[in-house]
């Protein structure tokens, strides 16, 4: 897998979600730069597909729109990227939200059809925590079996849909198994890839740190990897 950007990896530690905008309009120079930064986000799966389209929002908001197939792989590839953005955003002071709830502007787009948005603007609060502590989060002995590996603490920052953190990380000798749990309501469509969602961000953020250790994981899906009950498969990193 190419590098991701180095710039993004310590906002992992500083990162919130922005839900009180600024009414005024995101610096042309930002803007710039998130423009630049979209048409170079690396996605986890080279052979995977996805579209972003940044648009006006509410007030003087934007939102990056992100379209992919709703399967699996292209739906973990897609928020893979996304988060890229995220972490970008924040990295040079705006305010970002991961928003389920955003119509799409249009069905498609570049043939895909639409996921979710990403809201961008300028924060009425100071756009980043500034402490471990103001994270609301799992142990990290509830998502992995080695949770003393320092990028089990990347991944347990990472932000997820209602905060669910669905994820489980196996870890073996030289690969790292990503697990989702099964949730009662998991037969909602939505709810589903709102799953496969936060798990492309999981791997976003485990990849940020490896690479940061002077890892060079690749992501595999393995078709015999071993079952763990309650938790569904996703993906693996070499
Ligand atoms: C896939 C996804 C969808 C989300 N949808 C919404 C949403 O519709 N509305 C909202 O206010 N926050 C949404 N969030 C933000 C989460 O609620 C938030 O990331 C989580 O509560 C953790 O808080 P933090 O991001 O400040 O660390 C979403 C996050 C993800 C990853």
């Amino acid at each position: 897998m190419e590098f991701l950007h180095h710039l993004i990896y310590p906002t992992i530690f500083t990162r919130k979600t922005t839900r009180n905008f600024n009414n005024s309009p995101i610096p042309q120079d930002a803007l710039d730069r998130l423009r630049a930064f979209t048409a170079e986000v690396v996605p986890i799966f080279p052979s995977e597909r996805a579209a972003f389209e940044i648009l006006p929002h509410k007030g003087k908001t934007m939102k990056i729109s992100a379209y992919a197939k709703h399967d699996v792989i292209s739906l973990i590839n897609m928020a893979f990227m996304l988060q890229q953005m995220d972490l970008f955003i924040q990295t040079i002071g705006m305010g970002a939200q991961w928003n389920a709830t955003v119509s799409a502007a249009q069905k498609q787009y570049q043939e895909f059809p639409y996921v979710i948005s990403l809201v961008v603007g300028v924060s009425k609060e100071a756009p980043a925590r500034t402490s471990a502590a103001q994270f609301i989060r799992k142990q990290a002995s509830e998502i992995s079996n080695k949770p003393e590996l320092p990028f089990i603490g990347a991944v347990r920052l990472a932000p997820s849909s209602r905060n669910r953190q669905l994820w489980y990380l196996a870890c073996g000798e030289k690969s790292i198994d990503f697990y989702c749990r099964k949730g009662g309501f998991i037969s909602n469509t939505i709810l589903k890839n709102l799953n496969w969602l936060d798990m492309g961000i999981a791997v976003c953020h485990a990849v940020l740190a490896l690479q940061q250790d002077g890892h060079t994981p690749n992501a595999v899906i393995k078709h015999d990897a071993p079952d763990k009950e309650g938790y569904s498969y996703c993906v693996s990193l070499d």
